[in-house]
């Protein structure tokens, strides 16, 4: 059997903790397994000012069981009307660490965002200016585009620009779900990173569609062909200080899943570590796994590393098949699966 296995505290670069009930249900769940967390703003409405951001960190801070360390890192929607002088006071007075691409409609609660990515180019020229990080949905919403090569296209059409007009701004693609999307990684300057979610490192599209309509496998950006699962799981186990954890953790309730038009997203907080550890014995990477889970996200904001530690030990456990969410039932990552990590301490 494996050793336990002992890490700097870890963080996420990508999570979606919700509002109201909802927030009060899911946050002891991030705040168990991290020490910060860069938080979406597609909220609804969504969070797309440094006011609305310092109200929406106030509303989480509140929300974690008290005695908790856990820092929420808070990130400002762009729309068609940012301002960015907005930006740049919620940088230099320490609220944002980040701004959120959306192309408008490209997944939940996005109605309100971009839709001539061009448009925006004052913006990212004082994003870069400021050193404030361009977190990217990066898919196209192009309705002659097929859902699978959204992410490529996206890639192609916008991305490639984006990044050689502003060869100074910090761009994180997130949710990589592309052989493509890793290629255009490696290849970029140090100032393009990527996160990677669990989910993308277990899941193919077949997970999603043979043998019945899985709802609880279906996030956005879709899980691809096996190929691209393979060049992910390559990417993340790699050492690459480009490539680092973000879990994209989406809780929908479970009747909001189950539906003839169901939800994307996937609530995988409560055993992210776990689930992504799996991944890295499976390739023989445990050696770095901490690299991934906690030392190349801050190196890529500029932030320190955290203080404590957490270990994980090899123990079997089976995860729930809900889980009670401040009274809305939400069905996990893994539901009804054996995990053969359990995070001990934290
Ligand atoms: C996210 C959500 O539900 O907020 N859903 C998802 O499938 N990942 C939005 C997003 O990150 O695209
Ligand atoms: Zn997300």
């Amino acid at each position: 059997m494996a050793d336990s296995l002992t890490i700097r505290r870890p963080d996420d670069w990508h999570v979606h903790l919700r509002d109201g009930a909802m927030l009060e249900g899911v946050v002891e769940h991030t705040a168990r397994q991290f020490g910060r967390a860069i938080v979406m703003p597609n909220l609804s409405p969504p969070v797309t000012t440094t006011a609305a951001a310092q109200a929406y960190r106030a509303r989480i801070m509140a929300a974690l069981p008290p005695g908790t360390a856990f820092e929420p890192l808070m990130t400002a929607y762009l729309t068609d009307h940012t301002d960015p002088a907005d930006l740049v006071r919620g940088k230099a007075e320490g609220v944002l660490t980040a701004a959120k691409l959306y192309p408008a409609n490209a997944t939940t609660n996005s109605a309100h965002g971009v839709s001539d990515i061009a448009r925006l180019d004052p913006v990212f020229a004082a994003m870069e200016e400021a050193r404030l990080v361009l977190c990217i949905h990066g898919e196209v919403t192009d309705p002659e585009i097929d859902v699978f090569d959204r992410e490529a296209v996206f890639i192609a059409r916008h991305l490639e620009r984006v990044v050689r007009s502003f060869p100074g701004l910090k761009i994180v693609l997130e949710h990589l779900t592309t052989g493509e999307g890793v290629a255009f990684v490696e290849s970029a300057g140090s100032n393009v990173a990527a996160t990677i979610t669990p989910q993308h490192l277990h899941l193919n599209r077949n997970a999603m569609l043979v043998g019945g309509i899985r709802p609880h496998a279906y996030c956005l950006p879709v899980a691809k062909r096996e190929k691209h699962r393979l060049a992910l799981r390559k990417a993340a186990t790699s050492g690459s200080p480009k490539f680092f954890l973000g879990t994209d953790s989406a809780p929908h309730a479970k009747h909001d899943k189950e539906s003839s038009c169901g939800c994307a997203g996937i609530f995988n907080a409560p055993f992210a570590l776990e689930s992504y550890l799996q991944v890295f014995e499976d390739e023989g990477a445990l050696d770095r796994f901490e690299g991934f889970a906690s030392l190349h996200g801050p190196a890529f904001y500029g932030l320190p590393v955290n203080e404590g530690l957490v270990t994980l030990v090899p123990v079997d456990h089976v995860v729930p098949d809900t889980i009670d969410a401040a009274g809305t039932s939400v069905v996990p990552f893994h539901a009804g699966e054996t995990l053969r990590w359990r995070l001990a301490s934290g």
